[in-house]
């Protein structure tokens, strides 16, 4: 059955100019892009996507970094989308990612990792109408 999935090129990718190669795996990979936007996070929307690691050390850096510049988020659509993107996307951290994922071929650290994507049904429903309200 068909799934989607939020994925976001984060501004560290954005600033290094690598938005047609993300998008050109996206489409190699067999994802549909049902909704694409670049936008630039406020801190405070920042927080309101990231809320459920409000608790966790780094919440405070990785909302500073992801309202530090443009991101752009789709929406994926493809068979089993969710985990297939996460396997592309590769681990957290660059430094652990398989080679030929995005995060060990653009990521540059833990936090500064390129690339995002929904890590459960749930979570991918959450996050879709965070960004796309009008698309449920
Ligand atoms: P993402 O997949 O967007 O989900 C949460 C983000 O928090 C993650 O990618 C990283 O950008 C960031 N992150 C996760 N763990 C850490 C960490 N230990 N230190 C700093 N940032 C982290």
């Amino acid at each position: 059955m068909k799934e989607k999935t939020l994925a976001i090129i984060k501004p560290d990718a954005v600033k290094k100019r690598i938005i047609g190669k993300i998008i050109s795996r996206i489409e190699e990979e067999d994802f549909e892009i049902r909704e694409m936007k670049m936008l630039w996070l406020t801190k405070e929307e920042a927080k309101g996507f990231y809320v459920v690691h409000k608790d966790k050390p780094f919440y405070d850096s990785l909302t500073d970094f992801m309202s530090s510049g443009r991101i752009v988020v789709m929406i994926l659509e493809r068979e089993n989308a969710i985990a297939h993107w996460r396997k592309v996307m590769g681990a957290t951290d660059p430094a652990l990612a398989e080679p030929g994922t995005l995060r060990h071929s653009y990521g540059f650290s833990i936090e500064r990792n390129a690339v995002h994507g929904s890590d459960s049904p749930q979570t991918a429903e959450w996050e879709i109408n965070y960004f796309f309200p009008k698309t449920q």
